[in-house]
């Protein structure tokens, strides 16, 4: 029927039909239009061959070349690439140069830009640069009515620097927007004669501003016309509308040739900024070709992650997309790991809620604190309460106390009150650079220590919070204990079993009590802190760096069992590895330095540390001393310059010194040297550290063993209860550690090193 109906139409109809159809296909372009010359992508309104282009925007693709290469219509000009979205597009112009000799004008070529019979493009102001080589160089550039230029001189190569054009040697001058022609020109009264032995030409070119990078290569010879044979780019506006405003143009939906461009239902209209007419631009939420019906497309937003920022879950809609947190979290999915589980019971998120109530707490502190108001304290104090509620609180106190076996308690500020007498300043038993340590008893008669922290800086409230999070994690009986912790008060307070013999530096250096400690007992705090050290670095989930080993550091309870303490500078190893490298921390004596050269904190910042605490026990000496002469100041200076001129038993502590414990004094000597090397690479591991030490107290027990079954009276200083399983062989100190030919060897590197001087 339909058939039957159209051929009993008059001719006449057919024919407007037909004309329409055709109209209509010279505003989008028909499907058959080669989109590709070579290498380069020709997206309409540009196009090759009729019906393919928007008029203004008809390329040549010369396809006698290898490979094709398209020009802009009937001009030598080239065109490397187009952008549809920034409205732009880049075109080769042309390095003009000029060369002399001492007396003559060897020749020149000139190429002017001219794209004056194609009023949608111009070149861009903001894109490019007027640049201009050479070293007796006055170098113009302009058309009938407009003229720039500058001006580059040298006298010798010297004073040239590479990749600046200053004036010496190169030049750069801005040149004026909307400019469709230039040409360039270089004045003959100031030449190159005068400078020709080192630089015979000048060149001049526009540019993209920041393309080319000077050399001083550039001035020799006449090198850069070949070094840029086909041309510079430069970067070209361009418009569609032939110099109609947006406004004006819809009024005009399809008639071509002047036809509203912006096809796409998706697409908007923008003035050009750059002279007259308008471009088109896919509408946000799109992306593609505005200038062809369904040219814009949909972006999936949620396949670009880190672009559109959404780590929850991600759903694209059309032209837009949804983010949101995971079902059974919340919190905030455009940043990473910013949703939070409203329910869990794994580690790692009542880790993330008790920071989230940490950092919340301190935030709400500090501006509590600024303003200083009672009052106003007051209703703080309610707000954290509520949010301590809201951020999970109450199931943070469950989970802690479930976890691992490890009790871990949230004390009320009524309790720790209660505990200390009010804070009372006779129960104070240390001050850190952190916070003040107070003697507490809990209502079950336990003694606890609590750790207060000053009314601290951000970053000492964030290193209390970061103390509590290691150590709640941490199982280990030569670790402190930290039995929980306050949340409730302005400071965070932690909660510590208490241990009645102080640390290991009042108990070496006390001018007060000096104890008699043999060697078996140094021996056996060194290996238990070096096994305390050894598990933080490899036994727990997350390696742990103590950052601060000192002989303060390490406790001592009733039976002098060491007791590792203060993580208030450690570190989870592998994360954040420059986040704590702003701030210097470890203490003046023992810190690490190769860790003040990277500002890297490592397992190995530990070993060297804790090789000045071995160095301690050994000499009884602190680790750096006032009031004494340079040389004697830093310890580990002075051991190894003993250890060099072999007079190391000169340093050790005349307590220890007996002539049967010399050798195992000696190899904990060559010990510490590897501690103490200054490439942390070369360092033995806190694990070597630890089995060593071990074998040592082992060998040294043995020993004890042996000469008490030769002499039983002479038996004042071995206590048995260090001897745990009686020796089944004797072992041959010298020779019969595994680990002895390894130290040799590394001996040999550690003196190395000492002696040139690292
Ligand atoms: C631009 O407009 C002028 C007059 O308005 C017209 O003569 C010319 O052909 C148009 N050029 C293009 C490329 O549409
Ligand atoms: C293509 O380039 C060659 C070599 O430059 C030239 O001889 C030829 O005329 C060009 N063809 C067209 C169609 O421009
Ligand atoms: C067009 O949209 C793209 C992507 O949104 C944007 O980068 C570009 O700047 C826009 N162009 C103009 C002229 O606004
Ligand atoms: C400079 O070049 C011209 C033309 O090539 C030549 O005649 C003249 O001898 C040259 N002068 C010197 C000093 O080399
Ligand atoms: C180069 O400059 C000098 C002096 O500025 C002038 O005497 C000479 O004629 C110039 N050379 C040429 C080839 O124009
Ligand atoms: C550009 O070409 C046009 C004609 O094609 C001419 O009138 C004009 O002077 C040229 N401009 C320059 C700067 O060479
Ligand atoms: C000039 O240096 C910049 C930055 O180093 C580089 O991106 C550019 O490609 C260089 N230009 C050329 C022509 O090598
Ligand atoms: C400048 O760069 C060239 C190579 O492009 C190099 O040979 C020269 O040593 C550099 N000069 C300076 C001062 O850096
Ligand atoms: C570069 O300049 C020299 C003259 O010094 C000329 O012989 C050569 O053809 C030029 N090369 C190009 C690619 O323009
Ligand atoms: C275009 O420019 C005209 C006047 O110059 C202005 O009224 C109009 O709002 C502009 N349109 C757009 C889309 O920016
Ligand atoms: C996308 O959605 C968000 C809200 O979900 C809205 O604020 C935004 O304006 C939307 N964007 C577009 C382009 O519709
Ligand atoms: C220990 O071993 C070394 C080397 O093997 C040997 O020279 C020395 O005599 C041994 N000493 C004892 C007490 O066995």
């Amino acid at each position: 029927m339909a058939a039957l109906t159209l051929r009993l139409l008059p001719s006449a109809v057919l024919i407007a039909i037909a004309l329409t159809v055709a109209a209509l296909a010279t505003a989008a372009s028909p499907p058959n239009c080669d989109r590709k010359c070579g290498d380069v992508d020709i997206p309409y309104p540009f196009g090759i061959g009729a019906g393919c282009f928007r008029d203004g925007f008809d390329l040549v693709c010369n396809r006698s070349l290898q490979p094709p290469r398209p020009f802009i219509g009937d001009t030598s000009i080239e065109l490397m690439d187009v952008s549809v979205a920034l409205g732009r597009a880049r075109a080769y112009t042309h390095v003009d140069w000029v060369c002399y000799n001492a007396t003559d004008m060897l020749g020149y070529e000139i190429v002017p830009f001219n794209l004056s019979t194609r009023p949608a493009f111009a070149i861009s102001a903001a894109e490019n640069k007027f640049t201009a080589v050479g070293c007796a160089t006055v170098a113009l550039v302009g058309n009938d009515d407009y003229v720039t230029g500058c001006v580059s001189a040298c006298t010798s190569e010297a004073g040239v620097s590479n990749d600046t054009c200053d004036g010496f040697g190169c030049c750069q001058t801005a040149i004026r927007e909307g400019m469709t022609a230039l040409t360039t020109g270089f004045s003959v009264d100031y030449n190159n004669s005068r400078v020709w032995e080192f630089n015979p030409c000048s060149y001049a070119f526009i540019v993209e501003h920041e393309w080319y990078n000077f050399s001083l290569a550039d001035l020799g010879g006449n090198r850069l016309n070949q070094t840029y044979k086909s041309g510079v780019p430069v970067v070209l506006d361009w418009n569609v509308g032939n110099m109609t405003i947006c406004e004006e143009a819809r009024r005009n939906p399809n008639s071509p040739p002047a036809s509203y461009a912006c096809a796409d239902k998706n697409s908007e209209c923008f003035n050009s900024s750059t002279g007259g007419g308008y471009i088109c631009n896919c509408t946000s939420g799109y992306q593609g070709n505005p200038y062809e019906d369904g040219g814009c497309q949909d972006i999936d937003e949620c396949s670009r992650q880190s672009e559109y920022r959404c780590y929850g879950s991600c759903i694209n809609t059309i032209g837009n997309y949804t983010c949101s947190c995971p079902q059974g979290t919340m919190g905030d999915p455009t940043t990473k790991d910013g949703c939070h589980p409203t329910t869990s019971s794994t580690l790692p998120q009542y880790l993330k809620v008790l920071i989230a109530t940490m950092s919340s707490i301190l935030f709400l502190t500090i501006s509590g604190f600024s303003t200083n108001l009672w009052l106003k304290n007051r209703n703080l104090m309610k707000t954290k309460q509520k949010f301590f509620k809201q951020n999970g609180g109450v199931l943070l106190q469950q989970q802690m106390n479930s976890y691992r076996g490890v009790t871990f308690k949230l004390f009320t500020q009524e309790e720790l009150k209660k505990a200390t007498d009010n804070f009372s300043s006779s129960r104070i038993i240390g001050r850190g650079g952190q916070g003040i340590v107070y003697e507490g008893m809990l209502e079950d008669n336990r003694l606890v220590a609590i750790k207060k922290s000053k009314l601290a800086d951000e970053r000492q409230t964030r290193e209390f919070a970061k103390e509590m999070l290691i150590l709640s994690q941490i199982n280990h009986k030569n670790v402190i204990k930290l039995l929980g912790c306050c949340l409730e008060v302005e400071v965070p307070m932690l909660v510590y079993e208490l241990v009645s013999k102080g640390n290991l530096f009042e108990y070496l250096h006390s001018k007060t009590h000096r104890f008699h400690i043999p060697l078996d007992a140094r021996l056996r705090i060194a290996v238990e802190s070096a096994e305390a050290l050894a598990y933080l670095h490899s036994s727990t989930s997350t390696p742990i760096i103590h950052g601060d080993v000192k002989s303060s550091n390490i406790l001592l309870d009733d039976e002098y069992t060491a007791k590792v303490s203060d993580f208030g500078a450690s570190k989870l190893a592998p994360k954040d590895a420059t986040q704590l490298a702003t701030f210097v921390q470890g203490t003046c004596g023992y810190l690490d330095p190769e860790y003040m050269l990277t500002c890297q904190l490592t397992e190995k910042s530990d070993v060297f540390s804790f090789g000045v605490v071995i160095l301690e026990l050994l000499t009884r000496r602190k680790a750096f001393e006032f009031n004494v002469s340079d040389e004697e100041m830093l310890l580990t200076a002075n051991f190894i310059s003993a250890m060099k001129e072999n007079k190391v038993d000169e340093m050790v502590d005349p307590e220890i010194k007996k002539e049967e414990d010399m050798v195992v004094i000696k190899e904990v000597c060559k010990l510490v040297v590897l501690c103490l090397n200054s490439n942390g690479d070369e360092r033995p591991t806190m694990k070597e550290v630890a089995e060593d030490l071990g074998k040592l107290s082992k060998n040294k027990q043995i020993l004890d063993m042996q000469s008490k079954h030769q002499n039983p009276v002479d038996d004042i200083i071995v206590t048995s209860d260090y001897v745990h399983e009686p020796p089944q062989r004797m072992q041959n100190v010298t020779s019969s550690e595994h680990s002895t030919s390894r130290y040799r060897s590394l001996e040999v590197q550690a003196v190395l090193s000492i002696e040139s001087g690292r």
